[in-house]
């Protein structure tokens, strides 16, 4: 049952410690983690300035980290078995290119916002699917990023406003070191979320809620599927879709779609579809990425009235009404992420939806704690008739923001 073969919530931060002192010899000065997350609603709207609503999960990075007296950064990765060493001076833009960038750029955004840090010797591990969409790089990114804040004295995990400032650090390692031009959610919601409850978070003010997300007592169950599907931020789909928002704006004369009145969407959409049909090429490409856009802020206001109700069921109608505006209006979705979607609603979900940038990585769905089992099941079932290989389908509850562990 594909459904019990769940991923250990984190690899143990003890036995981390031994690796770090077989590896190097000498002890690590302690261990850091962050986690990994799913978008519950609010996709591909952080980069307007728009409202998201993650959960961490309790699948973690881990890092046992300690100071060097010089400028080299060395990071193994027990998940990967790969060692990289790069002096701190020769990081940026492009280099050192692969996972080493998420760690390394976070030391290279924190000198460059002006603090002191130097080396470090750093061995990681993770129960974060990597490519699932479920945001391993921001959890690598802010687990080392935690660890530089205590281990140089920075105080970045002191309280939201310190931890906004290592959010940014981490979105430059990810935007301008690995070359991702990501929106931060995912570096917020490592940061910031706390256990139970969902983070609200205004994109743009940077406001925070926390909202309660406990479905355990309502006899609920998240169910996330890895569809396994090949899925690359970097390759260039999901900055063709950001830049799209951005056009679709820039006509409008607004400085982001997140300034648009959802109750005048129609006549911004006739503004963008433009008045003589034909004469402005691509048009209706940027109605349907704005549509997608504007609705979707507005779901993740319906949706966190609903949590507040405790209304479940139009929990789940939002969620696939966002799958559908995602598949159809955004184009962000695949082959495999719909019938992860589609054969969770034939199992009784309340819900379900494509999660992150899409192109592959995950889906979510809201089941009833007794058809969990089943619903991954069935989902298991449909890729194996298509000849696909084997999904990955586990539960997950909402943990806790990064952390020092030891
Ligand atoms: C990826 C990015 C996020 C966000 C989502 C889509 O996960 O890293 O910043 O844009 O896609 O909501």
């Amino acid at each position: 049952m594909t459904h019990d073969a769940l991923p250990s919530t984190a690899p143990s931060p003890a036995s981390l410690l031994d690796t770090f002192e077989s590896l190097h010899g000498r002890p690590a000065d302690g261990v850091w983690s962050a986690p990994g997350r799913v978008n519950l609603i609010g996709e591909h709207t952080d980069y307007v300035g728009g409202l998201v609503l993650p959960i961490a999960l309790p699948q973690r990075t881990v890092a046992a980290c300690a100071r060097r007296g010089d400028d080299l950064v060395r990071v193994h990765s027990a998940t990967l078995d790969q060692t990289a060493e790069i002096a701190l001076g020769e990081v940026g833009p492009g280099s050192p290119g692969g996972w080493p960038s998420y760690a390394a750029g976070v030391l290279w955004a924190l000198r460059e916002a002006g603090h002191e840090v130097g080396g470090i010797d750093a061995v990681i591990d993770s129960s974060v699917p990597v490519g699932a969409g479920l945001s391993s790089s921001a959890a690598l990114e802010c687990a080392v990023g935690a660890a530089v804040s205590d281990l140089f004295d920075l105080a970045l995990l002191a309280d939201d406003t310190a931890r906004r400032e290592l959010i940014a650090a981490c979105i430059r390692a990810e935007n301008d070191v690995a070359g991702a031009a990501t929106g931060g959610m995912d570096q917020s919601a490592a940061l910031l979320c706390r256990p139970g409850h969902a983070l609200y978070l205004d994109c743009r003010s940077g406001e925070v809620e926390h909202i309660p997300f406990d479905l355990e007592d309502h006899g609920l169950v998240l169910l996330v599927t890895d569809t396994r599907a090949a899925h690359t931020l970097a390759d260039g789909q999901y900055e063709v879709r950001r830049r799209a928002a951005e056009r679709a704006a820039e006509r409008l004369g607004l400085a982001t779609l997140r300034d648009v009145d959802p109750h005048a969407l129609d006549e911004a959409l006739e503004t963008l579809a433009g008045d003589s049909p034909g004469d402005r090429p691509g048009n209706d490409e940027l109605v349907r990425r704005a549509r997608h856009v504007v609705t979707e802020i507005d779901r993740v206001r319906a949706t966190v009235a609903a949590l507040r109700e405790d209304d479940f069921d139009t929990v789940g109608e939002l969620f696939t009404t966002s799958h559908v505006s995602l598949r159809d209006d955004f184009e962000v979705s695949c082959a495999e992420l719909d019938l992860a979607v589609e054969t969770a609603l034939g199992a009784g979900a309340l819900g379900a939806r494509m999660t992150g940038g899409g192109f592959g990585g995950s889906s979510i769905a809201l089941v009833p704690a007794e058809a969990a089992a089943h619903t991954a099941d069935l989902i298991t079932a449909a890729y194996a008739d298509r000849g696909w290989s084997a999904p990955h389908s586990f539960a997950v509850t909402a943990g806790g923001a990064a952390r020092r562990d030891l």
